[in-house]
């Protein structure tokens, strides 16, 4: 049997960082779905139409195929899961804070069906990248150049810049 794994999130935006995760967890399980979740309780800047298509527009830009990109827009993230026939949720953590927050939502999704979560440590040069500060460059005019690949900025420049 494939091990599937999913990696759920905002997205909003894809970063450098969220494709390091993508990059190491493809190459960890069988198969990997991206889940593009929508949070009820965040105004996004991007839809989660166009975070699904900046995220597999990425994943294309690097190379990497075979990945499936999905959208939730409501529900839970274990039904998700269930759906696809996953074995693993996996997350990246940027530091301990990350992890303390990933804890107890690992715990909830492992009562509720079962399903376990694994945890990538992100790579040192990429751990102080986050899409909240990526945003906040974005709405400010800052150089998210370094942070998101091409298609991202690409929609980040359409949106912001005159
Ligand atoms: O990138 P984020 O916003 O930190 O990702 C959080 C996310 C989307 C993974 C989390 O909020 C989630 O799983 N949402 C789906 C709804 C759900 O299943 N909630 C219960 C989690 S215990």
């Amino acid at each position: 049997m494939p091990k599937i794994a999913v990696y759920p999130g905002s997205f909003d935006p894809f970063t450098v960082g969220h494709l390091d995760i993508a990059e190491r967890t493809s190459e960890l399980f069988d198969e990997l779905v991206i889940a593009v979740v929508h949070n009820p309780n965040k105004t996004p800047m991007f839809s989660l139409v166009d975070r699904v298509e900046l995220v597999e527009q990425t994943l294309a830009e690097a190379g990497l195929s075979g990945i499936r990109v999905v959208a939730l827009e409501s529900g839970l993230l274990v039904d998700l899961c269930t759906d696809v026939g996953a074995d693993v949720i996996v997350k990246g953590a940027r530091s301990a804070t990350d992890v303390d927050f990933e804890f107890p939502m690992a715990q909830i999704n492992r009562e509720l069906t079962g399903i376990e979560t694994a945890i990538l440590i992100s790579a040192p040069e990429l751990s102080h990248i986050s899409s909240s500060l990526v945003r906040q460059l974005a709405q400010n005019g800052g150089d998210v150049r370094k942070y998101v690949a091409k298609p991202v900025q690409k929609l980040i420049e359409k949106k912001f810049k005159n």
